[in-house]
């Protein structure tokens, strides 16, 4: 239950569209992605979040949103001073380990934003120093959000948006939990944007097959947003991507086409949330996950709890200060262990049953 990889079924068609188009490995794949992929793509933006994009424009096919989220900081985040100073990248904390790595590699500071319980686990950004707010380049946020299970409200997004245009930044919304939810489908940010009528160069949205589909070893998904910015990432990937197979293009363009399976993958999850919600009831400070795949469990000390349940049980959580940084002297991650709810149910029955013994008696 240490890491994240889902483990559900993907649709069992896929071997089948795959094998209709083995030939085309003899190809060289376009690097923006095939047009029926893209236009798959845009159809399910169209479908989920009602805005259009213009799919020669708006939108590159990505090998999977952790290289997407690292390259588009390089494309975006140019090596230059900003107000005079070097640039700012905004980060939560905790995180995912990319974001952070994306702002170093481009030469900007990362600046670690608490994501805590008092927060209800998103970053107060707006709260930061104007002076800083100038620095900043670019703002990750995760929403459906890891570890937390988070979710950013149509208000969160709007004031995120305004406060990049105030300090113009751009907007990195890591969506790739989107479709791992309990009732209502998480808002996205291109969608918030679109209805405030703010540029869609501020907000750049990602997306993958990886959660969605149950496809992590596909390599698919995909960046959606403003036709200059992607015009950028399209620059840098044309000459440092590596672009997705041709055939597993035209695997991920069904995939998006068909929502059936990721029914009933959510349907899933939500009965997982439910079984953990029973077996942690009564637990100070337990918190059921609004959306995504991960408990996150309050415990004294993070690493600690870990060790404990792995030498009692041989259950594996992951410490939950390995997700965050120290930032003004604490980590925010120090007291809580992540849980992935990725196993078959039964083995994540017993799992979280040993858990609870252990832990909270
Ligand atoms: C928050 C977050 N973003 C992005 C990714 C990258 O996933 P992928 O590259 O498979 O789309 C992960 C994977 O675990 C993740 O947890």
């Amino acid at each position: 239950m240490g890491i994240g990889e889902p483990r559900h079924a993907f649709p069992d068609w896929v071997g089948e569209v795959l094998n209709a188009h083995l030939h085309e490995f003899n190809s060289y794949p376009p690097n923006d992605g095939t047009p029926e992929l893209l236009n798959a793509i845009a159809g399910w933006i169209q479908r989920r979040y009602g805005v259009p994009v213009q799919l020669d424009r708006q939108i590159m096919a990505l090998n999977g949103t952790r290289e997407g989220l690292f390259n588009a900081a390089l494309a975006l985040c140019p090596e230059v001073t900003r107000s005079g100073a070097k640039p700012a990248v905004l980060i939560p904390n905790p995180f995912y380990q990319v974001y952070a790595l994306g702002a170093l590699a481009a030469g900007a500071e990362p600046i670690y934003v608490p994501a805590t319980a008092d927060n209800g686990f998103l970053p107060d950004y707006g709260a930061l120093d104007p002076a800083l707010l100038d620095r900043v380049e670019i703002a990750y946020l995760c929403s459906p959000s890891n570890p937390q299970g988070a979710v950013a409200s149509r208000e969160y997004w709007a004031d995120l948006i305004e406060l990049a245009e105030r300090h113009d930044f751009r907007v990195f919304a890591d969506e790739c939990y989107s479709e791992i939810y309990r009732d209502a489908p998480p808002i996205g940010a291109l969608q918030v944007a679109s209805e405030m009528g703010a540029s869609p160069e501020r907000v750049l949205i990602f997306h993958s097959l990886s959660k969605r589909s149950n496809l992590p070893g596909l390599r698919a998904g995909f960046v959606a947003g403003g036709a200059e910015s992607i015009a950028r990432i399209k620059q840098l990937r044309a000459y440092a991507g590596a672009p997705l197979p041709y055939p597993l293009q035209r695997v991920a363009e069904k995939v998006w086409a068909d929502e059936a399976h990721v029914d009933h993958n959510r349907a899933l999850y939500v009965e997982k949330y439910e079984m953990a919600d029973e077996i942690f009831a009564g637990v100070p400070g337990y918190q059921s996950p609004q959306a995504g795949f991960f408990l996150w469990l309050p415990v004294s000390n993070g690493e600690d709890a870990a060790l404990k349940l792995w030498r009692e049980t041989g259950v594996r959580v992951l410490p939950g200060a390995y997700l965050g940084a120290d930032a003004d002297g604490a980590n925010p991650g120090s007291k809580y262990i992540r849980v992935a709810l990725v196993a078959p149910k039964q083995d994540l029955q017993g799992g979280l049953r040993q858990l609870r013994t252990c832990l909270y008696g």
